[in-house]
């Protein structure tokens, strides 16, 4: 019986040793300790073992049990620890850096932003800010655009209903109706409101118009205002300034031109062309990029100060149509979309 013994936990320990997977195992151990198992069919013997060697027999049995037991509890660890390591992969270092994460970037509005008012600060200008829903006394009635004005006409325009109560946005009077600003413009009543000039302020921010999407239209974009009280402003003082940041943001070939134009809080007004055909897909000589002129008297006298003492310029540009220009952005909706592919080249 100890030869036979022997012999069943040697085999077992050579079988077990090639065995590298579960159904392997499995079945090896029903050949061993199974019901109709090798070392079964041994104890089955017992009966025929005579009295006085039976518990030598017991003995070697149970020897060759906890042997084989030894050697399957040994096989199922190394199949059990293959499976685990099967799931987490090759072996990684975690201490290494990401191969796929790569740097941050900055969005190209937030890029352009951020270039324009580091270039506004060099002058003196300081970043004001202002909410994004606004009252119709800031957004249109202060700037001179009366309740008849195309620019209120409810079409172009998102108001918000008359329940909407906003703690942070202050009314001039309790019957105006809350909406979403059509531009920055508003920024520089909230300002002039604020504080006595001199007055030079930047106001990046976002605003909302009831435009139908498309390549160069977003019913949100971004706007950049500029306001400056002193005394003495002239027209030249305007023109310098704007030839001054697009020159820096732009490049040096960028000319600037006006065109005469309306806006209901300037006087006189114009529309700012850029010229930059160094620029990547630029292929037209004049690009239209925002409106400008002299503070109107009448919107110096709506916030108190007084117009005989103090005079100023203020101008008002879409981000996107500087992004685009400076980045040879075809197409508006790239910007919203949040596709890596195009972000990641902002880099
Ligand atoms: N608010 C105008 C717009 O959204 C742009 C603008 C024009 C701003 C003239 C100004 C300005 O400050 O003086 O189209």
């Amino acid at each position: 019986m100890q030869d036979t013994l022997n012999a069943m936990v040697a085999k077992a320990s050579a079988e077990l040793a090639l065995i590298g997977a579960r159904p392997g195992f499995e079945a090896a151990k029903a050949r061993y300790v199974g019901p109709n198992g090798e070392l079964t069919a041994v104890m089955k013997q017992m009966g025929s073992v005579p009295k006085e060697q039976r518990p030598a027999a017991g003995r070697l049995i149970n020897e060759a049990k906890a042997a084989l037991q030894q050697l399957l509890d040994a096989a199922l660890g190394r199949i059990e620890a293959a499976e685990l390591q099967a799931q987490l992969g090759p072996a990684i270092d975690p201490t290494l850096p990401s191969p796929d994460a790569g740097p941050g970037t900055f969005h190209p509005l937030t890029l352009v932003r951020e270039e324009m008012c580091h270039i506004l600060r060099k002058v003196g200008f300081t970043v004001a800010d202002g909410p994004e829903v606004e009252t119709e006394f800031y957004c249109f009635d202060a700037l001179c655009t009366p309740a008849d004005h195309p620019a209120r006409d409810a079409q172009d325009t998102f108001y918000l209903p008359e329940s909407a109560r906003f703690a942070n946005v202050s009314k001039k009077t309790p019957g105006e109706k809350y909406l979403l600003r059509t531009h920055t413009s508003s920024v520089q009543i909230r300002t002039m409101l604020k504080g006595a000039p001199p007055i030079r302020i930047v106001s990046p921010g976002r605003v909302y118009r009831r435009d139908t999407t498309d390549a160069t239209h977003s019913a949100n974009f971004h706007q950049l205002e500029c306001l400056y009280v002193d005394k003495g402003v002239t027209v030249r003082d305007l023109k310098a300034l704007l030839d001054y940041i697009f020159e820096s943001l732009l490049g040096k070939d960028t000319k600037t031109r006006f065109r005469p134009h309306y806006f209901g809080y300037t006087e006189p007004s114009f529309e700012v062309d850029l010229s930059a055909r160094h620029l990547p897909k630029v292929n037209k000589e004049w690009i239209e990029i925002g409106g400008c002129g002299m503070v109107d008297p009448a919107v110096f006298s709506a916030v108190g100060y007084d117009p005989e003492v103090w005079s100023g310029y203020a101008f008002g540009m879409g981000l996107e149509r500087l992004a685009m220009l400076l980045y040879g952005v075809d197409d508006i909706r790239y910007f919203y979309q949040n596709d890596l592919r195009f972000l990641k080249q902002f880099a």
